[in-house]
């Protein structure tokens, strides 16, 4: 979004404040967009040593930032802002998307991928979150790409099967949720490492422009109330397995809380509002709570972003729900990773590239 009007329209519908965007001028931009471009050409997030290119990278850009926009990043890194939107940034490639979504493989290993990545693993090191990947999910790598590999969009792929994953590798509508593992969502607990701190997005291609939905929790919890959010905190939750888990890892868990209280960042929150559900002999109370946050979720009118190579979007994932409709283009790619902000405390299973136990 560029010219004036659209601002004004962002800045409305952005009202509450927890949405923010952050503006890259020409300079910057250029910036990135070079760090990126040598961040791929070792390999990407993957590749050992990106990480502290990526930071490299932040300290030489950060020389260049206003006070305004290092007061938006400090607020993002203090877990304080629920979604930050990076604008301004520059295209990758000119090339239009093939008819036909492209294989997995094929398309990780493209050079504007890599960029795209590498580029969302800086922007994620700006806010002092650092790239990983969880043991697993996603095959433990970083770099997740977002299509429907697997169909579900609503035109059928030809190697569409009957089961439909709920997961980002196929286009089926998903719920609002937050990001697993939902075992914990700041510190290691029973083996297992928090949620993810922030997952970023970018788009290589969205040619039906298809819009990213974000659903802040803060003002959704003001509703919800005092009680209910005290029941919300008890370990009286259950949720089911992820579909993106590597085959045979990771798991449904039991007893498990929605909300905690957290010394840095004021609260954190876990949801899926299609894996979780409230314990069969968990009190009236927290039965009512439990409808309570549900119905003020579904009541939600989530934000609504359209990703291209030009933005980004990071999200707080412990502060703020995320879902989609129905992805109608299969030619759509997103490119996420997930980021550790600086107040998490995991389990690591090796630093560089770094790896957790999830
Ligand atoms: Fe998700």
């Amino acid at each position: 979004m560029t010219d004036a009007k659209q601002d004004v329209e962002t800045a409305e519908l952005f009202a509450e404040q927890e949405i923010r965007i952050f503006n890259f001028d020409v300079r910057q931009s250029t910036w990135l967009h070079t760090f990126a471009e040598e961040l791929a050409a070792i390999g990407g997030p993957q590749a050992p040593g990106a990480r502290s290119k990526a930071s490299l990278a932040v300290t030489e850009l950060k020389c260049s930032f206003s006070k305004d926009q290092r007061e938006l990043l400090a607020a993002y890194s203090d877990g304080l802002v629920c979604v930050l939107i990076f604008e301004g940034l520059q295209k990758i490639t000119d090339a239009s998307p093939p008819k036909e979504l492209p294989g997995l493989t094929s398309l990780e290993n493209r050079y504007d991928v890599l960029c795209l990545a590498a580029r969302n693993q800086i922007l994620l090191a700006l806010v002092d979150n650092s790239a990983f990947a969880y043991d697993m999910d996603n095959e433990g790598k970083l770099v997740r790409l977002v299509a429907n590999f697997k169909g579900g969009g609503l035109i059928k792929i030809n190697a569409e099967s009957g089961i439909k994953e709920l997961s980002s590798h196929s286009g089926l509508a998903l719920g609002p949720h937050t990001e697993a593992p939902y075992w914990c969502a700041v510190n290691a607990k029973d083996g297992h490492s928090p949620s993810p701190s922030s997952l970023i997005l970018s788009a290589l291609w969205n040619p039906g422009l298809e819009p990213t939905r974000v659903i802040p929790l803060p003002p959704i919890l003001d509703k919800v109330g005092i009680t209910n959010c005290l029941a919300l905190t008890t370990g009286n939750f259950q949720f089911t397995r992820s579909d993106s888990f590597v085959s045979g890892k990771g798991e449904g868990g039991r007893n498990v809380s929605i909300l905690e209280f957290d010394d840095n960042v004021g609260f954190a929150a876990r949801f899926n509002s299609y894996r979780f559900s409230v314990n069969d002999d968990a009190s009236t109370f927290v039965k009512t709570a439990y409808d309570a946050l549900c119905q003020g979720v579904n009541e939600a009118i989530p934000a609504e972003y359209t990703l291209t190579q030009e933005s980004a979007m990071a999200i707080n994932n412990i502060r703020t729900l995320h879902c989609r409709d129905v992805i109608k283009d299969n030619r759509r790619v997103l490119v996420r990773l997930f980021g550790l902000s600086k107040f998490s405390s995991p389990i690591v299973i090796s630093e560089d590239p770094l790896l957790l136990q999830g």
